[in-house]
């Protein structure tokens, strides 16, 4: 099997919680490839390359992760890399009939790629993006949320969306 990875996701912005997944991936695989991908059932606050950034700087001294972006299919770009896995984080159940019904959808159109779930410390089982962006639009504290290195890139650019 082949020891490259895939971390997907939407990355909007990059979390503790998604880099402790991507940390703990980084440990299994030889090589991790995060990227950043559509999801069409959001509209994302930052832009692709933003993401990316963000990315790259929460995950400097991980020398195994890379980071890139695909607007593509997630079973396609699996096959392109020739990745043996796609990591995911495994939040509260609210997560598990999704992404339970990604990875067998994602197992029918690459059939070389299996989908691992490594569940997230109990401490980032509610935290998502989406409410990191709430909490920092409303002028709250978002410090224990997302990777010291870019908190201040994400309340300035929320901030200046708000004005
Ligand atoms: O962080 P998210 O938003 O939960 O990540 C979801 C994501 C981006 C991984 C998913 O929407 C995806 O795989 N998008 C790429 C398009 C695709 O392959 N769709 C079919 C999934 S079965």
């Amino acid at each position: 099997m082949s020891r490259v990875a895939i971390c997907p996701g939407s990355f909007d912005p990059v979390t503790v919680g998604h880099l402790d997944i991507i940390t703990r991936a980084a440990k299994m695989f030889d090589k991790v490839i995060v990227v950043v991908m559509t999801n069409s059932s959001k509209s994302p606050s930052f832009s692709a390359e933003e993401r990316m950034m963000m990315i790259t700087k929460a995950c400097e001294g991980l020398d195994n992760v890379y980071v890139d972006c695909y607007d593509g299919l997630l079973a396609e770009y699996a096959a392109m890399r020739d990745a043996g896995a796609i990591v995911k984080g495994l939040r509260a159940m609210s997560d598990f009939e999704y992404e339970f019904q990604m990875a067998l959808t994602n197992k029918k159109l690459n059939p070389n790629v299996e989908t691992v779930f490594l569940t997230t410390k109990a401490e980032n089982m509610y935290l998502s993006s989406s409410m990191v962006k709430e909490i920092a639009r409303m002028g709250g504290d978002i410090r224990e949320f997302v990777p010291d290195v870019i908190h201040n890139e994400i309340i300035n650019r929320l901030q200046k969306e708000r004005n």
